[in-house]
């Protein structure tokens, strides 16, 4: 009997250690899934409340996105490592949505 109260344990316990290891298979999971995240998306949810909608808003000293030329390689490092008043989105958004968030900005301008 105690020992079959000990494999219990045993198996609850490598169960559990199982169960742990879930959460990154999840998110590798995710994360390709998310190959082709929607930069228009991911520009709403970061970008709107400095550079607004269209990018021309400038609240907080943004710079009119409407406007830049920056070319599309420097807009991957502005918004990583961010610039002046803007925020880094390094630790917000990863390499794939950084990407296409900064495609996104290429789009609004005019
Ligand atoms: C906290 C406000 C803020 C947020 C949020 C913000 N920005 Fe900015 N952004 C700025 C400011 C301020 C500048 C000008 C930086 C400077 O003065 O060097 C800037 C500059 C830029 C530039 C460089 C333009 C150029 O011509 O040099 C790009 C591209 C840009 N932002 C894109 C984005 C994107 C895409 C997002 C969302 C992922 C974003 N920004 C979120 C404030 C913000």
């Amino acid at each position: 009997m105690k020992q079959l109260f000990v494999f219990l344990v045993i198996t609850t316990v490598v169960w559990a250690c199982g169960g742990s290891e879930q959460p990154p298979t999840d998110n590798a999971v995710t994360s390709t899934a998310a190959a082709a995240p929607d930069g228009k998306k991911i520009y709403k949810q970061n970008c709107v409340t400095c550079h607004g909608l269209y990018g021309d808003m400038g609240a907080s000293g943004a710079l009119n996105l409407q406007e830049s030329v920056l070319p599309l390689e420097q807009r991957i490092v502005v918004i990583t490592k961010g610039r002046g008043a803007m925020t880094p989105f390094e630790n917000l958004l990863d390499a794939d949505q950084i990407a296409a968030v900064a495609q996104y900005s290429l789009e609004l301008k005019k």
